[in-house]
């Protein structure tokens, strides 16, 4: 059996979308990815949903990632992304726009969602922590499969500064840090967490997790720490499966 959905992933740099089987958590064809319109302001975004919707032929519910805080649709921060959407009701726009109903969520909830439903925490009881570790670092916040919306641990205070400003992927980049360095910061990242929200499995996503052999084994953590599986699609898969599970409870 198999029921579709519709997944779409805003980063900074690419839009991208495809049709999502939502019984085996794979996208269900090849996803299409536009560039991210500069500046990426909200009109200007929304028009690329569209587009993405509109390549498909896809008329039905969709669901779309957003890099912010996302409060019930609408967006209240924008750390790596284009000031003007504080404050805009991202929900409303997107169904204005793409005449589609639209559920505009966290990156990182999605990519958590998808990781737990399907990926590396799939079937893991009780708390579990999702990171996506790129330009920022994101966080997912799972109990027995019931996610916590926007916990926002990138941004705690580490050593005195911003946690991602110092321990992100771009960091790391930026700073030209070896795997060794790096892992130092993010054993000293995930200890903090640890110390607050006491996790039994941690799952690191985002783009670098691909080379997790290179640098996961050198980051000392109390609990299991595993790469995510979903990689590249886990925020389509993730935002396609909110939105479908939103339906339902509501309706
Ligand atoms: C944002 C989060 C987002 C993360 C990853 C952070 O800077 O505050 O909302 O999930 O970046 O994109």
């Amino acid at each position: 059996m198999s029921e579709l959905g519709f997944g779409i992933d805003i980063g900074g740099s690419g839009i991208k979308g495809a049709p999502v089987d939502l019984h085996h958590g794979e996208l269900a064809e090849e996803r299409f990815r536009v560039p991210t319109p500069q500046p990426a302001t909200p009109d200007a975004v929304a028009e690329v949903v569209r587009e993405v919707l509109d390549h498909f032929d896809w008329d039905g519910r969709f669901g779309c990632t957003f890099p912010a805080v996302v409060q019930h649709g609408v967006v209240r921060t924008a750390a790596n992304v284009d000031q003007s959407w504080i404050g805009t009701d991202g929900h409303a726009l997107l169904n204005k726009v793409t005449e589609r109903k639209s559920l505009l969520v966290n990156d990182a909830d999605a990519a958590g969602v998808a990781e737990v439903r399907f990926g590396a925490a799939k079937d893991r009881d009780g708390v579990v922590l999702l990171t996506t570790l790129g330009t920022g670092i994101g966080s997912a916040l799972v109990v027995d499969g019931v996610l916590v919306p926007n916990t926002e641990l990138g941004h705690v205070e580490l050593d005195g500064h911003d946690a991602e400003s110092r321990a992100a992927d771009s960091a790391r980049d930026r700073e030209e840090l070896s795997w060794e360095d790096w892992a130092q910061r993010l054993t000293r990242y995930y200890g903090h967490l640890e110390n607050l929200f006491w996790p039994d499995l941690i799952v690191v996503g985002g783009g670098v997790s691909k080379k997790a052999d290179k640098w996961l084994h050198l980051v000392e953590t109390r609990c299991e720490i595993v790469p995510a599986v979903l990689r590249n699609n886990a925020g389509i898969v993730g935002a396609a499966l909110q939105a479908a599970h939103h339906h339902h409870k509501h309706h």
